[in-house]
């Protein structure tokens, strides 16, 4: 096809910019902002629809936020700045970006788009990084505390339908910190493999008992680009304290899911958003150690649906 020339574009750049400064502005002048109106004429044969769709939208955003910080050229060259930072922190054992889209919330949000459930049922969450595959499976009461270090926590949980019928035979898999906050693949010289992570199975009225030691919160890696980002944002980096699951049953979609300590001074403030009230549990005292008992709800496959 042929593009519209968009020389009329450029020559009212001047004019509209000196309109836009400032706080005030309306989404239909930034639609006129000439490489917001450019740049959908210019894409309109891309191979990628999606793809330039989107970056039209990315680009419509930043001129939105040009106008309504009145950023400056000293403001562009620390966003340059800081997203080289960004690029350079990461390894292959460290991803800033990922732990940028975190803190951002965008994983968050992903999540509870893409994975939504309906009304009384466990929410999803993300994964993270530190889920492992393959977890041993462990028996009825049995313990994942492979090391014996920490206070004892007895985890009572029931997975059940939307209906409030317990369901049998789910494949309930459990990965958490340790009570320093710390993941086994985190210090593979300092504990067991496959410490504190098991995988059960519910038993009658969807019944299950964990043995485990209270996980502490942590802090997210706080010493890259992202956690200066978050200290000059005056944000916490801890995550309230936790335990991961991801629960299996046929007939249902699969849930990956966070259960958060209620009294966690962190719990209204976690870095990346994860926690819902439908979540909390109550931890109490018991003896020794701790128990706490937390209903899963699981909703109903959909069928052909893509994702869990
Ligand atoms: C976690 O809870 O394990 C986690 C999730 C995302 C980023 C960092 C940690
Ligand atoms: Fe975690």
């Amino acid at each position: 096809m042929i593009l519209k020339p968009d020389s009329g574009i450029r020559l009212t750049t001047q004019m509209l910019w000196e309109g836009q400064r400032g706080m005030d502005v309306q989404a239909d002048s930034i639609a006129e902002l000439p490489f917001v109106r450019a740049f959908p004429l210019r894409t309109a044969d891309a191979r990628d629809r999606r793809l330039a769709d989107a970056m039209g939208l990315l680009m419509r955003g930043l001129g939105g936020l040009i106008c309504q910080t009145n950023a400056s050229r000293a403001d562009l060259m620390a966003v340059v700045g800081f997203l080289t930072e960004v690029g350079e922190a990461c390894d292959n054992k460290r991803q800033e970006w990922v732990l940028l889209a975190d803190v951002l919330g965008l994983t968050t949000a992903i999540e509870c788009y893409n994975a939504p459930r309906p009304e009384g049922a466990t929410p999803n969450t993300m994964t993270g990084p530190f889920y492992r595959p393959g977890a041993p499976v462990r028996g009825e009461g049995e313990t994942i505390s492979l090391d014996g270090v920490g206070t004892p926590l007895i985890f009572a949980a029931t997975v059940a339908d939307l209906n409030g019928q317990g369901i049998e035979g789910a494949a309930v898999e459990v990965w958490q910190a340790n009570a320093r906050g710390m993941y086994e693949n985190q210090e593979p010289d300092l504990q067991p493999e496959f410490n504190l992570r098991g995988t059960y199975r519910s038993g009658p009225g969807g019944r299950l008992t964990i043995r485990s030691v209270k996980p502490a919160g942590y802090a997210i890696p706080a010493d890259g680009p992202v956690g200066r980002l978050m200290e000059r944002l005056g944000l916490g980096t801890m995550r309230p304290a936790h335990l991961h699951f991801r629960i299996h049953a046929a007939g249902f979609q699969t849930l990956t899911t966070h259960v958060f300590d209620r009294e966690d001074p962190a719990i209204d403030r976690d870095p990346l958003f994860a926690v819902h009230d439908a979540l909390l549990a109550d931890f109490r005292p018991d003896g020794a150690g701790w128990t706490t008992d937390f209903r899963f709800v699981l909703a109903r496959s959909i069928p052909d649906a893509k994702s869990s």
